[in-house]
């Protein structure tokens, strides 16, 4: 797996708290935290087409739909981040999410826990909208393209499974 340029955590290791939101240091760590999880996004939903056959294929068609999103939502952060001088190699990342997902038997299970870590993103994403409304309202544009678009991800699991968060 290629997470180049992030630089990863050692396996087991928690990346570094982030500082402050109020720091330049720390919008850097939540803007690169998503970008990651993005990217681990990208990466989970192109294996989970490839390793399940036990879901609905209209499932799996919709897992293929949503890379594309996952990559437009990699690129809006990280060419944000560019715009304001932040690196996303500066501080390591933690893998502890595609990890999980990587340990899912079926794919039920893995529809069930993208979902939640899609919608705790979700919700970090409308935390920082409410945070940067009137500081940075570029980047706030940002995470509201993204949060938007990923209730219909979420929604995968109530279609298919039944459920909410
Ligand atoms: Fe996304
Ligand atoms: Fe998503």
């Amino acid at each position: 797996m290629n997470f180049e340029p992030f630089v990863i955590c050692p396996p087991g290791e928690k990346s570094p708290k982030p500082r402050p939101v109020d720091t330049p240091g720390g919008l850097a760590d939540r803007m690169r935290s998503a970008a990651f999880a993005e990217k681990q996004a990208i990466h989970a939903f192109s294996w989970a087409c490839e390793r399940f056959r036990d879901v609905p294929q209209g499932l799996l068609d919709d897992w293929a739909r949503l890379i594309p999103e996952e990559e437009k939502h990699y690129q809006l952060i990280v060419d944000r981040m560019e715009e304001l001088g932040f690196s996303l190699s500066e501080r390591p990342v933690s893998m502890r999410l595609w990890e999980s997902l990587e340990e899912c038997e079926t794919g039920r299970e893995f529809c069930l826990r993208i979902a939640g870590a899609e919608e705790r993103g979700r919700q970090a994403g409308l935390l920082m909208i409410k945070y940067l409304a009137h500081k940075d309202p570029a980047t706030a544009a940002v995470f509201q393209e993204i949060v938007t678009e990923e209730v219909a991800h979420v929604q995968l699991a109530e279609t298919y499974f039944g459920w909410t968060p």
